[in-house]
């Protein structure tokens, strides 16, 4: 785990903030990465599926559409994500999108209420020991890390 020394003030903040350049400045080394995750993942409509800090939405987006919003649930940190992640997903035709704002260090779903979890870029900055709990051992977790440009 890296050493992130932001309050969560500070990095609701900052992302808030990052929200509507974010993809600008990170889908030319990232976007990739984040397709090939999510074609590992590959997960079924009636799969319960948990993304962790959906940020703009770009990855959540793409599930929804390829799997449907039902059995769905995405949360993030920043309200500024979510505005952001909100116009995607409307853009996209998904209607009542399935996200919430939520701490992923404390969430308050049930045990193993996911078959399968999604992340990118952030489950390497916080501890996961909160995350582990809501899928099953036997679930999925799959995601790309911030420097999995060169796994492209
Ligand atoms: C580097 S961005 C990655 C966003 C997105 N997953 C992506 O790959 O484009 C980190 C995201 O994690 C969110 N975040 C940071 N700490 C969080 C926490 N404790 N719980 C939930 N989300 C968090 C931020 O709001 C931001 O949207």
């Amino acid at each position: 785990m890296l050493d992130v020394s932001l309050t969560r003030q500070e990095m609701q903040g900052f992302c808030s903030t990052a929200a509507s350049a974010y993809d600008g400045a990170t889908l030319e080394h990232e976007a990739t990465a984040k397709r090939r995750a999510l074609a590992v993942l590959a997960r079924q409509p009636d799969e319960r599926l948990f993304e962790v800090a959906f940020g703009t939405g770009f990855s959540f987006t793409k599930q929804v559409k390829a799997s449907g919003a039902a059995n769905a649930v995405a949360v993030d940190l920043s309200p500024g994500m979510l505005a952001t992640a909100r116009a995607a997903l409307a853009e996209a035709g998904v209607e009542r999108p399935p996200l919430g704002l939520a701490d992923a260090r404390m969430l308050t779903f049930a045990d193993e209420s996911f078959d399968c979890v999604f992340n990118s870029s952030m489950i390497d900055l916080i501890p996961t020991d909160e995350i582990a709990t809501v899928v099953p051992s036997s679930g999925a977790c799959c995601g790309a890390a911030a420097g999995s440009r060169w796994l492209t």
